[in-house]
């Protein structure tokens, strides 16, 4: 082959190696699907005009369920919270959708999101209620007064141990049985937060107060964490049920 053939061939490769990247290049838009509920607040129309000013992306709004390279719904990362619910944004991870997740969390995204006031009051708030209390409770508290406090807390409903064998309600788990799970220590850990507890439990400086409309169907039960430390120190120590077979966490 001749060096000129082997310079078109090399230039017709450079060629097919840069076109389709300057036509994205030069494509600055994508598509962003979002449920009516939030297009209907007009919101978006706020929202989007002021990031595309920003940086020249045009997003195109589609709705839920459309195809779309980003979206505002249940998934990814909360971005902002009003019209009822949380708003999370998911996103294809490319730059133009980048851009706009890095905007949306930035102080610009978060006063454009905050400053949107239909009706002279604020519509979505850029910040996010906790949803969800982490909360590392350590294994070696004091068993003996964990064993009080399961009996006075827990042992109106579950059975937790001989002392209140006959007492527990048949349709809660003993401590024995759940014992058996493998993940007993998550479910312990995080009982407050796992059902049927959250509508009567307060646990201290961790919990939100309960809702005024919705006040708690019982007496509610209020621990504090160093009472739930104690909890799992004395659950540590049940003998987990003899149950033949492993029994299924539902
Ligand atoms: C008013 C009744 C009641 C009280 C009080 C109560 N529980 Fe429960 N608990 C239940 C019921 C009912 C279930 C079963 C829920 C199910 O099967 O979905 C349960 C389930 C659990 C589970 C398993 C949860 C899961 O989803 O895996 C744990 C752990 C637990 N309780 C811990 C406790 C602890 C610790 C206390 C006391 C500090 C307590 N509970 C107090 C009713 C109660």
């Amino acid at each position: 082959m001749d060096a000129v053939a082997l310079r078109l061939i090399f230039s017709l490769l450079l060629v097919f190696a840069l076109w389709p990247a300057s036509l994205v290049a030069q494509e600055k838009t994508f598509r962003l699907s979002a449920p009516d509920s939030l297009t209907e607040t007009g919101f978006l129309k706020h929202l989007l005009p002021r990031f595309s000013l920003k940086t020249g992306i045009r997003i195109s709004v589609v709705g839920a369920g459309d195809v779309a390279e980003a979206s505002f719904g249940s998934e990814g990362r909360p971005v902002f919270e009003g019209a009822g619910a949380i708003w999370r944004f998911s996103h294809d991870e490319t730059a133009h959708t980048k851009r706009f997740a890095d905007w949306l969390g930035s102080d610009v995204g978060r006063r454009t999101i905050e400053a949107f006031k239909p009706d002279g009051t604020q519509l979505f708030s850029a910040e996010i209620r906790k949803e969800e209390v982490q909360v590392v409770v350590s294994f070696d508290g004091d068993a003996k007064l964990g064993a009080e406090l399961s009996l006075t807390h827990c042992g109106r409903c579950h059975v937790i141990g001989e002392i209140n064998k006959q007492n527990g309600i048949d349709s809660t788990p003993s401590f024995a049985v759940l014992r058996t799970l493998s993940n007993w220590e998550d479910r312990f850990q995080a009982f407050f937060s796992l059902n049927p507890h959250p509508a009567f439990t307060q646990i201290e400086d961790v919990t939100e107060p309960f809702d005024p409309e919705r006040p708690s169907p019982i007496v509610p039960l209020s621990i504090t964490l160093d009472d739930l430390e104690a909890i799992l120190a004395y659950v540590a120590k049940v003998e987990p049920a003899d149950l033949g077979a492993p029994i299924q966490s539902q």
